[in-house]
């Protein structure tokens, strides 16, 4: 048995996707198992970047299975291109699998999310725009389209006339929008379901399978702790549960088959979209860590809200997860700073705090508690063993392991596959 779930411990783009890509090399499958497009994944493999939004992050190596769970909410147009770009440059996707359970995204998701972050003006939530949000509305409110039903001609034809009536109602209605054409999305997503039909089926019979036959698989979670909708910032949040508990159910499997749970966490901390953020840099340390770790969405292309490391949160992830361990990233976006500040808890009233409020109104109002470190000033590009880093750079990570009492096993010091340390292997 040997399932092991990789999970952002920020508010997302912690570099899932290289650590991802990294661990596939030795697993049997690697399974998406929530949020959809709003995610955006890149793996560099020598001088080639990939980014993904939907296909698993596995896909660069043909003899790994790729899976998009039941929990995902698939645009198909958005994975038929993906299917397409790959394909050009010359990756298979002869091994990828979408789960017939998985929620379709209709055009009129992502409108409505365009129009309700116009609507909440300076409340808007800072939304990808892709419509993830009203998409998970559907599924909750049970007028969700699934996989399974849009490859059923006549079911699809019917259960579409009937929800974009209410939809329309509400464009036009509630929005003074214009209405969709029942015609024209009939007729284009009847196109989609034949071009994904051959890649459905039952995944969570294929994952079960895996597993019980003692097969790698690893979990692929998209955005972050921080933004899961039960244990993020809400309603700074994205609308599915990325932690790892979210894999048991957007992947159809039990937790008796997990053994791991790695976080992702970024050497520093990064934010897209609104919501509260206790580390934020709005200085010029700020836009430098913009500029060196080019933190600009992978998605969207906004810049990202940089500041210094916090492990208030990263505690909360260890809990929320189960973390086993974590796998540090971008530690060479650090190479040059002169000193290094690690949130260690928030004064709140005048009051130390060591967990994260649940409330916004708290969390405004948290200072963060630094400690200072001494930066390495020196190129780690090119590292390979942990005992080759400068001493100040272990002290950061034997730091980071003390105020979160969990262990590393991976450093990434660039974007690059091979730029990764290894402590402790994950699959032999
Ligand atoms: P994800 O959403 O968690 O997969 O992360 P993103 O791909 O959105 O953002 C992470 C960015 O950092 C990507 O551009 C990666 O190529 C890059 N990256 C990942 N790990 C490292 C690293 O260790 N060093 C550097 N310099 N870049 C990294
Ligand atoms: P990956 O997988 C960073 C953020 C949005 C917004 C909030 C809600 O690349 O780490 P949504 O479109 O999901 O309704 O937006 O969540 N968000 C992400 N931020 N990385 C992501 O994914 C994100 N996916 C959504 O910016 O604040
Ligand atoms: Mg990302």
């Amino acid at each position: 048995m040997a399932g092991v779930i990789v999970v952002g411990s920020q508010w997302g783009d912690e570099g899932k996707g290289k650590i991802i890509d990294f661990l596939a090399e030795k697993a049997d499958m690697v399974v998406r198992f929530q949020g959809g497009n709003n995610a955006g994944h890149t793996v560099v493999v020598k001088d080639q970047e990939f980014r993904l939004h939907l296909i698993p992050s596995g896909i660069l190596y043909p003899q790994t299975q790729c899976v998009i769970g039941n929990g995902v909410v698939l645009d198909p147009a958005v994975l038929i291109q993906e299917i397409a770009n790959l394909k050009k440059r010359g990756v298979s996707i002869e091994n990828l699998l979408v789960s017939s359970r998985a929620q379709v995204l209709m055009p009129y998701h992502q409108k409505i999310d365009e129009l309700e972050e116009d609507r909440r003006g300076d409340n808007k939530i800072g939304t990808t725009k892709r419509g993830i949000g009203p998409a998970y509305m559907d599924k909750i409110s049970r007028v969700g389209i699934r996989v399974a039903d849009l490859l059923d001609r006549d079911f699809f034809a019917a259960t579409l006339d009937l929800v974009l009536q209410d939809k329309n109602e509400l464009l036009t209605k509630y929005y003074n929008a214009e209405p969709f054409s029942y015609q024209e999305i009939l007729d284009k997503y009847l196109e989609y379901a034949e071009e994904i039909r051959p890649y459905v089926t039952d995944t969570s019979i294929i994952v079960y399978k895996a597993l019980k036959e003692g097969k790698k698989v690893l979990f692929e979670g998209a955005q972050g702790t921080l933004l899961d909708i039960d244990h993020g910032t809400y309603p700074f949040v994205t609308s599915s549960h990325p932690v790892a508990g979210g894999a048991m159910v957007g992947a159809g499997i039990g937790p008796t088959y997990i053994n791991r749970v790695i976080g992702v966490v970024k050497a520093y901390t990064t934010r897209v979209g609104g919501g509260p953020f206790p580390t934020e840099l709005l200085d010029d340390l700020g836009q430098q860590i913009r500029e060196r770790g080019r933190e600009y969405g992978t998605t969207t292309g906004r810049p990202r809200r940089c500041g210094w490391l916090d492990t208030v949160i990263l505690r909360y992830a260890v809990r929320v997860n189960g973390l086993s361990e974590l796998a540090i990233t971008k530690l060479d976006i650090l190479d040059e700073m002169e000193t290094i500040k690690i949130c260690t808890a928030y004064r709140y009233k005048g009051q130390i705090i060591e967990e994260l409020p649940s409330t916004l109104a708290e969390l405004a109002h948290c200072e963060p508690i630094y400690e200072e470190w001494p930066g390495w000033m020196a190129d780690i590009t090119r590292i390979q063993t942990q005992e080759e880093l400068p001493l100040s750079a272990r002290n950061y990570l034997r730091r980071i392991e003390q105020l979160t009492e969990t262990p590393i096993n991976l450093i990434a010091v660039g974007p690059e596959r091979h730029k990764t340390i290894i402590l402790d292997y994950i699959f032999s």
